[in-house]
């Protein structure tokens, strides 16, 4: 089982969180790939694979720059994703107190609103609490991850 990790980023943090995950839970799928959302759309949840999507939140609420073409894709081109088995990394600044971690949250809901099922909760990062995304992300992964492979085995069978 692959796990697919697409990353919305301004300033690399959610990068730097992907790449820890890549490298600490390679032992626990058959291949962790990164990629950066830039120039992706719907199509890019063909492949089977376990999505994490893991984005940050910039502007009021919105979405990184580098993930507004996937995200407008899930509304402007439209299909069922059934098959899709995800989880969210959200990477946010609670002093935004009206758009805290929107960016994360907002796929969320268009991912759910196209039929794709979230395996678990949002992982929430707070920049303002100082603790590092990196080892907070990578330990969520950890326990996230056996979930989303036997919720994977289920859509196959
Ligand atoms: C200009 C700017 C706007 C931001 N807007 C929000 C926001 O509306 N809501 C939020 O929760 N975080 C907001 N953030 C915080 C970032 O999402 C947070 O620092 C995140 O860790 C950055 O990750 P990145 O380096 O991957 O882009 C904002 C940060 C900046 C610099």
């Amino acid at each position: 089982m692959k796990l697919k990790i697409l990353v919305g980023t301004m300033t690399s943090t959610a990068d730097y969180v992907a790449q820890a995950i890549q490298m600490d839970c390679a032992d626990m799928v058959d291949e962790v790939e990164v990629v950066l959302m830039d120039g992706l759309g719907i199509n890019v949840f063909d492949e089977d694979a376990i999505y994490l999507i893991c984005t940050s939140t910039y502007g009021s609420g919105d979405v990184p720059d580098n993930a507004r073409a996937l995200y407008d894709s899930l509304d402007l081109q439209p299909k069922y994703l059934g098959h899709v088995r995800y989880g969210v990394i959200a990477l946010g600044d609670r002093t935004y107190t009206q758009t805290f971690a929107f960016g994360g949250r907002k796929f969320d809901e268009r991912l759910q609103g196209l039929g794709a099922q979230r395996v678990g909760e949002l992982f929430i990062h707070d920049a303002s609490e100082g603790t590092m995304p990196e080892e907070l992300g990578t330990a969520w992964c950890r326990e996230w991850l056996p979930q989303a492979v036997a919720a994977m085995q289920k859509v196959a069978a």
